[in-house]
């Protein structure tokens, strides 16, 4: 048996990141690993994703330059390579990881493991033939695809017709039609990067809206964009079957039909929580996923879920400070998880960036807010660079605070700007406060210092 003072299960950002500042704070650590370091994110996620949208991206600018004065002849995009360079990334990052975890001197295992239960040894989690045994034990096993009882969909996926998340990103051919299950956040990353590189793709989404949570006004924005790109979105419209080549679905009360080479299905994720053998910890769980309090323990005293698992937030930097605040809890440190001001970014061409509260979740919570929007037209740089741009800023005040609860952009660069919304979010520092800081010129982010001044 190999005892250790902190047992990670799932090498991901939650379950990397908390051997990494267990390892740093001078704990023994032992993480396992089934497939790959990194997860989801760094694997068939996040980062892989992000090298495709931006050759897209390349792409579409040499396709379209001429309002800026530059033409470009012969212009073509090769998948297959756009691939390899994503697999070289991926490759780099993943390495990268491993680094970090010798730096730590945090003992990996790559093997499948599975939780035995509580003995006088502590936790015991058998892997590769070995048992491990430690005081702490951190979930960080992440989430799987949702494929739903639809019929036909899980023949689909089998026969290879139907992808997840992990199968597209690693298409090395292009697909002739690609019809998108989903209009959330995966389903419209990859409709965009298909679209871009000139797949006729259509999204049916079960909403009368795409982007999920996304603040109306610029999810609807984001679809006139999508449209204009070429792609073709189902609204309203629920999938009611997979066939040979084709995904039936229901329109207005009649069964339609879209006919495609490829599907994604990209309906969310649910926490992976079996075949593990959590259940012999008898941790309590909530809707199909970990229940955790506000230092990421769950009722069984020293076991920790952070990350997917716990079905809070699904993304990556969500579970980045759980690691963090679940290893302060090991290390009798005081620190605890706040979820109000976490960032969420799409990262497409226009990107979309938010963090907090819309106008109407901060009405349900009872607060009294106004909001001001003004157009990203303000920012002298988004005028000089972005042709057409339709971008906006959207900020949602709380009126008795005079405090931010809430910012919504969609545009270029709101990926980057959307953490300094984010500190003004968490910091629940007045507007007067925020009209004080200096922002540089030219820049985007000025907008949210237009924003300010039209409160
Ligand atoms: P999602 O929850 O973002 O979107 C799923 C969409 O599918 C929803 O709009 C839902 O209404 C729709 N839907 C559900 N059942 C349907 C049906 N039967 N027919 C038609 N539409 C249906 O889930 P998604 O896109 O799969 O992403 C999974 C997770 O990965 C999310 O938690 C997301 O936060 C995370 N993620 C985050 C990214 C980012 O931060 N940029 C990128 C990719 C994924």
């Amino acid at each position: 048996m190999v005892k250790s003072d902190v047992l990670v299960l799932g090498g991901g950002p939650g379950g990397y990141l908390a051997a990494e500042r267990a390892g740093a704070a001078g704990k023994s650590v032992t993480l396992i690993e089934k497939r790959a370091l990194g997860g989801t994110c760094l694997n068939e996620g996040c980062i892989p994703s992000k090298a495709l949208l931006n050759s897209a991206k390349l792409y579409e600018h040499a396709l379209h330059s001429e309002a800026f004065g530059v033409t470009a002849e012969n212009v073509k995009i090769d998948h297959a390579k756009v691939v390899a360079r994503k697999d070289k990334v991926v490759k780099a990052l993943v390495s990268g990881v491993g680094a970090k975890m010798s730096a730590n001197k945090v003992n990996v295992v790559m093997a499948e493991g599975y939780v035995k239960g509580k003995t006088a040894d502590g936790f015991v989690v058998t892997a590769g033939g070995e048992e491990y045994a430690a005081d702490k034990l951190i979930l960080a096993c992440g989430s799987v695809p949702v494929i739903p009882g639809i019929p036909g969909l899980r023949e689909g996926v089998e026969s290879g017709f139907v992808l997840t998340n992990r199968e597209i990103l690693s298409l090395t051919s292009v697909p002739k039609k690609l019809v998108v299950i989903g209009g959330g956040v995966i389903g419209l990353e990859m409709a965009s990067y298909f679209a871009m590189i000139g797949v006729p793709v259509t999204v049916i989404e079960m909403l009368d809206k795409i982007a999920g949570p996304t603040e109306r006004e610029i999810s609807d924005i984001l679809l006139k964009n999508y449209k204009k790109k070429g792609i073709e979105f189902k609204l309203s419209c629920k999938v009611t079957g997979v066939g040979t080549n084709c995904v039936m679905y229901e329109e207005n009360g009649e069964e339609k039909k879209a006919e495609a080479d490829a599907v994604l299905c990209s309906i969310g994720r649910r926490a992976m929580t079996e075949g593990m053998g959590i259940e012999n910890l008898g941790v309590a769980m909530e809707r199909g996923a970990v229940l955790t309090d506000e230092h990421l323990e769950t009722n069984v005293p020293g076991v920790y879920a952070v990350g997917d698992i716990n079905g809070k937030l699904m993304l990556a930097h969500t579970a980045y400070r759980e690691a963090e605040v679940a290893v302060n809890h090991i290390l009798g440190k005081k620190d605890a998880m706040r979820y109000d001001a976490i960032p969420s970014v799409i990262y497409t061409n226009p990107e979309v960036a938010s963090v907090g509260d819309t106008e109407e979740s901060a009405k349900a919570k009872g607060l009294d807010v106004k909001s001001v929007k003004v157009s990203m037209k303000y920012s002298g740089r988004y005028l000089a660079e972005v042709e057409k741009g339709d971008g906006i800023c959207k900020l949602i005040i709380d009126k008795k605070r005079n405090s931010i609860v809430g910012v919504h952009l969609i545009g270029s660069y709101t990926s980057e700007m959307i953490y300094g919304a984010a500190m003004m979010v968490e910091s629940g520092a007045s507007v007067d406060y925020f009209k004080r800081i200096v922002f540089p010129h030219p820049t985007v982010c000025e907008v949210i210092r237009e924003a300010l001044f039209e409160i």
